[in-house]
């Protein structure tokens, strides 16, 4: 690829020192988020150090270190100034209306040319790249660019408070994070679903009470974790390429709703390209907000941080419009809660690499990619680091 240049006063060009995978590059391969153009860089989670700076950049200098938040936000329409960074309307080169903009985003989101890479754009810097502490070293900064910051968003849209039981689904990256971020909120108890063991240890190491979905019907163990009540506080971390299970009794459930989730995938993902074990979207797209539903307590609230694309039309509201649920959801607005959580990295509250501990070193791309992409036990979060840096 060419090397990126300065195009509009408010551009910053950074040399990257790291950057990561994460869940989301995923979708964008087993095309659950469709609309990727050829040629696209991928990744959205960088920490890196200016290089050239455009002259309407005022609060940043050359050979300044930051870390660069996944969504972009201009900085003064109404949206940006209220926190919703992800629905600025000036960031997205398709116009107000066409969604959230996103390094190594499709089309209809950009496209921008994603952070996987040893240099990229970062449009609108001098909101775009929040300077870190010397103190905060790249391991911990990478996960700042969004896992930490959506774990810490779904845990406030599902409004987890002091004595709340919350229950996440998921135990990637981002799950991790919402486990950390409902205890930083004061949540009594989390509990966390998931059926990977690697992530499951990772999360009881947390503190969090573990469910695996392959083992038990999560809905029912829920259920007698809480005296019949349910969680009063849901996170969905999982999105739309959510697994059904594939043993134990929750499987017999699932196994009669088969032929819906059939159709919901052809909907959700209708062009794969799978080869051998990868590149395989999620069979149950709806699985997660189905069991987020049912497990919610009454009068109680889901935040839901997994994604789902524009043709998912999945979601059980007659049973939530029943029990007076609340739900919110969205793009995590990255840069409204990075300045808070540099804060709280730097003051040792939270060091991001030790609840990604089992970060496997990368040897070949490709490679890593193949590994998160079919979960790997141990692979649960990557960093990238550019050949010129490493
Ligand atoms: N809203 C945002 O701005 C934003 C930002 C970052 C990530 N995300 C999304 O958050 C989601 C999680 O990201 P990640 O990087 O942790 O992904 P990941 O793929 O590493 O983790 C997903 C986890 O969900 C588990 N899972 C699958 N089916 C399940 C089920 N039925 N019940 C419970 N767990 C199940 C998997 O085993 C896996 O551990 C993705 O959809 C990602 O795109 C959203």
């Amino acid at each position: 690829m060419p090397e990126p240049a300065i195009r509009a006063p408010n551009d910053a060009v950074v040399t990257i020192t790291a950057s990561a995978i994460r869940g989301t590059d995923l979708h964008m391969i087993r095309s659950t988020v469709a609309g990727m153009v050829p040629g696209t860089i991928l990744g959205h989670e960088a920490v890196g150090t200016v290089e050239a700076i455009g002259p309407g950049v005022r609060n940043l200098s050359i050979g300044d270190r930051g870390v660069v938040p996944f969504t972009i936000g201009r900085g003064y329409c109404s949206y940006c100034r209220a926190g919703h960074y992800a629905q600025c309307d000036n960031a997205d080169p398709n116009g107000p209306a066409a969604g959230t903009a996103f390094f190594g985003s499709p089309k209809d989101t950009g496209p921008i040319n994603g952070l996987q890479a040893e240099y990229a754009r970062i449009p609108f810097a001098h909101v775009g790249l929040v300077k870190l502490p010397e103190s905060i070293s790249d391991d911990d900064a990478t996960m700042l660019s969004d896992i930490f910051p959506t774990g810490y968003f779904g845990t406030k849209m599902a409004e987890v408070g002091d004595g709340d039981t919350a229950v996440v689904f998921g135990r990637g990256p981002v799950g991790q994070f919402t486990i950390a971020s409902a205890k930083m909120l004061g949540a009594g108890r989390v509990i966390a679903v998931d059926t990977i063991a690697s992530r499951l240890e990772l999360a009881r190491a947390q503190g969090a009470e573990m469910i695996d979905y392959d083992r038990e019907d999560p809905i029912a163990t829920i259920k007698d974790l809480t005296g019949g009540i349910g969680a009063d506080r849901i996170i969905d971390a999982v999105g739309a390429d959510a697994n059904r299970p594939s043993s134990g009794p929750a499987a017999e459930k699932a196994g009669q709703r088969a032929k819906q989730f059939d159709q919901e995938v052809k909907r959700v993902a209708p062009e794969t390209n799978p080869q051998g074990d990868n590149w395989h979207p999620g069979d149950a797209p709806s699985q997660v907000l189905a069991w987020s539903v049912e497990a919610v307590a009454k009068a109680g609230s889901i935040g839901i941080v997994g994604v789902y694309p524009p043709a998912a039309q999945i979601f059980p509201i007659g049973q939530a419009m029943n029990k007076n649920v609340t739900i919110k959801m969205g793009n995590t607005n990255h840069r409204h809660y990075l300045p808070r959580l540099v804060v709280m990295v730097e003051s040792g509250v939270v060091r991001p690499s030790k609840i990604l501990s089992q970060c496997e070193p990368m040897t070949d791309v490709i490679a890593a990619y193949e590994a998160v992409d079919t979960r790997q036990p141990g692979w649960v979060k990557v960093e990238l680091v550019p050949a010129a840096t490493a």
